[in-house]
């Protein structure tokens, strides 16, 4: 199983902190907030990762991430989004990277408290289609968020103004290569982007979408509030383990 990293995009949300750092290199208490998703994948046992970066400091990601060896990789691999056309844009560029693989594919500001090895392993065994972690949060405006019925995930949503539940989609995706296909079928949304929750659709009108809840704590970190709760989640969690 193939990973990748996106972290694309121009972080506007977090100028002026961004106008000279690229956002995924931000500190999250003790490292640059990248560090958490490639560990992430690595936990999980994914050593062999694709890392999309985009932006005007790009060229920072080979000097703090190099060659891997820091996380124990025997290589990591690069490529550059042109502009901020989106999650699934950027995901695009890993078309010759996954090949006929499978993947997990994580957001380059996503931090969660665990792991996802279980997950992987749910996703090895499931044949085709797709897979999504959801988790219950209190402002779920903010995020793409699942409509569901019973047991089963009937549609997802993007940012909902009035969400008809408090499940938001964790910026953590399993996909087949299939996934390509269905990025080469989307058109931009209203805010000119790629959606990644458009992707999750088409995989969920063939019935080919799987989820699961993620466990222990989950943040993003592109915005001031959410950077500051991923630096107090890391903190707190550090000081639990002492
Ligand atoms: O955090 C989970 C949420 O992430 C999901 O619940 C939403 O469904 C999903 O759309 C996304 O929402 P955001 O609006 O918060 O995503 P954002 O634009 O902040 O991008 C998140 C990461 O995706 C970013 O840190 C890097 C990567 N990205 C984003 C864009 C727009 C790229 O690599 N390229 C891009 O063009």
């Amino acid at each position: 199983m193939k990973g990748v990293v996106l972290a694309g995009g121009l972080g506007t949300r977090l100028h002026p902190l961004t106008k000279v750092i690229n956002k995924h290199l931000l500190p999250v208490y003790d490292k640059p907030m990248i560090f958490y998703p490639i560990e992430t994948l690595i936990n999980a046992g994914i050593e062999d990762i694709l890392i999309v970066t985009g932006g005007n400091h790009s060229g920072d990601f080979l000097r703090l991430i190099g060659n891997g060896r820091q996380f124990g990789l025997k290589h990591v691999n690069y490529t550059y989004q042109e502009g901020e056309g989106g999650i699934a844009d950027a995901l695009g560029l890993a078309r010759h990277f996954c090949g006929d693989d499978k993947m997990v594919v994580i957001l380059g500001d996503n931090l969660i408290e665990n792991n996802i090895a279980q997950a992987v392993r749910d996703y090895d065994s499931q044949s085709e289609g797709g897979k999504v972690l959801l988790k219950k949060v209190h402002d779920p405006q903010r995020f793409g968020v699942a409509e569901v019925e019973g047991e089963r995930v009937v549609r997802i949503v993007e940012k909902p103004k009035e969400p008809k539940s408090d499940l938001a989609v964790v910026g953590i995706y399993f996909y087949d290569p299939r996934v390509f296909e269905f990025i080469d079928r989307l058109e931009p949304s209203d805010r000119g982007e790629l959606e990644i929750t458009d992707v999750n659709n088409m995989y969920l009108q063939r019935g080919q979408l799987t989820h699961s809840m993620l466990e222990g704590w989950w943040t993003d970190a592109g915005t001031f509030d959410s950077l500051l709760r991923a630096n107090n989640m890391v903190a707190e969690s550090g000081a639990n383990k002492l």
